[in-house]
């Protein structure tokens, strides 16, 4: 047998005599059961899919680095933002929410944003969207409003009366679907939208004091959306045409890049603001905490396997490093639990050890064993811990910083139930006529597919709080009025 030509061989690495014809009883003959090349191929075959994604199931990912390019030592310790021009490998994965793996890139929804940082400290994780706010600001909300994005259980067909009848009684997600229905809501390209950390984020610097920031990564490109009516033809003619404009502006050299900037809140801001910095609902005027430059995120390689990196990446909001800590945002803390969760059920419990997720720095933990363990699993290293045989030891300076509590435990609402004034701001002093023209026109346009009028009425009315023109425009498409209550 040649050595210089690889050969085929099964999965244990047996040379194949024929992968053309199985092995039959004669000429005719029934198929052998001792074909097991054949046995293999269909078996394997029949194990080539993982879960998709829960949401967030279309994707595309590259490979890039960021590089930090304003000194931000004073407000965190974190290693990869140290210096400027210290660089940092990472991956990021863009993202619809509710579609299937196979769906259209060019629908109206939010787009997934989520960069893996493979620092020197581990792997921090930022799993961010294209919008700086959310749907929802619970947790305990979350399975329902994706219920509502997803198929109808009976029809299997998308469910305009699902999601209007959630968002109409969820007054809070007023201000993301007023986004959403922007221009913004459809992206031309992956290159041309920004990215936002939405939550909020604790930065610790060396001396352990702590700031609450908000990431923004604003794209170079410059910001430019799809023609509703293009992007809903583009979904028919070409449904990967994000995925693939990504793919073509790399291989092309035409690299993609994006300025990271935070917003900067002191910690004590946070008790007498007169918004909660924890609601995922609002944003921070820029006039209050100004956009503070950090550094440059540059994508200039394509994935060489889609499965291996797109599809197997796990991406964490609990993935942090030292220097950056949770915040009490109450979605943030759902998020901490469900990714990795996520990642268990889906790619296996030993995910983080797969190359696209392993960290860069070294892993040394008490972990063990456990479905598709494929490293050296600790190899003859103690296994337990405390131990007198010098294994890996606990850093007490990279505890989190100690912060107070106080209260009774108790299921307990937002503060403030002001669900208008920032949507509101964002459709009068934000847009221009025609934003504000296209605006209503998209939400007529999603709402005129509900079958049920008081669910249009409930949702008109709280349009007319956000601005009379909303509401009253939005009614008039649909052929129907404002009710007196909204008045
Ligand atoms: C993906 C849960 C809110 C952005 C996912 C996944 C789950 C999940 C289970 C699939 C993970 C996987 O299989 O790899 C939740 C829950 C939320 C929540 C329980 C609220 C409590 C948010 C918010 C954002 C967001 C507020 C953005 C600000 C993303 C992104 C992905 C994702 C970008 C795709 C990550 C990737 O590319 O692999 N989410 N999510 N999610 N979520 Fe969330």
């Amino acid at each position: 047998m040649s050595k210089e030509k690889k050969y085929l061989t099964t999965a244990s690495g047996a040379p194949v005599g024929d992968n053309q014809n199985s092995i039959t009883a004669g000429h005719r003959g029934p198929t052998l059961i001792q074909d097991v090349h054949l046995l293999e191929k269909l078996a394997h075959f029949n194990r080539e899919r993982v879960p998709e994604r829960v949401v967030h199931a279309k994707g595309a990912g590259a490979h890039g680095y960021f590089e930090v390019t304003n000194d931000v030592s004073k407000y965190t310790k974190a290693d990869f933002l140290s210096e400027v021009g210290k660089k940092t490998p990472m991956f990021i994965r863009f993202s619809t929410v509710a579609g299937e793996l196979g769906s259209a890139d060019t629908v109206r929804d939010p787009r997934g944003f989520a960069v893996k940082f493979y620092t020197e400290e581990g792997n921090y994780d930022l799993v961010g969207n294209n919008t700086p706010v959310f749907f929802i600001r619970d947790a305990i909300k979350f399975p329902d409003f994706i219920h509502t994005q997803k198929r109808n259980p009976r029809t299997h067909r998308k469910d305009a009366d699902a999601t209007w009848d959630f968002w109409s009684l969820s007054p809070e997600s007023l201000h993301q679907i007023t986004i959403l229905h922007s221009e913004r809501g459809i992206p031309a390209t992956l290159r041309h939208m920004n990215g936002y950390g939405s939550h909020t984020f604790k930065w610790v610097n060396a001396d352990g004091s702590a700031v609450w920031v908000k990431y923004h990564f604003k794209t170079d490109q410059g910001v430019k959306n799809l023609d509703p009516n293009l992007a809903d033809k583009l979904a028919g003619e070409n449904p990967d045409y994000h995925m693939a404009d990504l793919y073509n502006a790399i291989e092309d050299g035409d690299y993609p890049t994006w300025t990271l900037k935070v917003q900067v809140m002191p910690v004590e801001d946070a008790n007498t603001y007169n918004i909660d910095p924890f609601d995922v609902t609002k944003v921070w005027p820029h006039e209050d905490y100004p956009l503070i430059e950090v550094g440059k995120m540059v994508l200039d390689r394509n994935p060489e396997n889609y499965f291996a990196e797109v599809e197997q990446a796990a991406f964490s909001p609990g993935h942090f490093v030292p220097g950056i800590e949770a915040s009490p945002d109450k979605m943030l803390q759902g998020r901490l639990f469900a990714y990795s969760d996520a990642h268990r059920y889906r790619i296996g419990a030993n995910h983080e050890a797969l190359p696209i997720n392993r960290a860069k720095s070294e892993v040394n933990n008490y972990q063990r064993d456990g479905y598709m363990r494929f490293d050296g699993n600790g190899g003859g290293s103690v296994n337990y811990e405390p131990n007198s045989v010098d294994g890996p030891k606990e850093t007490p300076e990279n505890n989190i910083t100690p912060f107070e509590v106080s209260g009774f435990a108790d299921s307990v609402a937002y503060d403030s139930e002001d669900h208008f004034s920032q949507p509101g701001n964002l459709f009068r002093n934000v847009m221009s006529d025609e934003e504000r023209a296209h605006t209503i026109q998209n939400f007529a346009d999603h709402l005129s597919g509900v079958t049920r009028e008081e669910i249009k009425l409930r949702q008109i009315s709280l349009f007319y709080k956000v601005d009379p023109e909303l509401g009253t425009g939005v009614a008039e498409k649909l052929g129907l009025s404002v009710p007196e209550t909204a008045k």
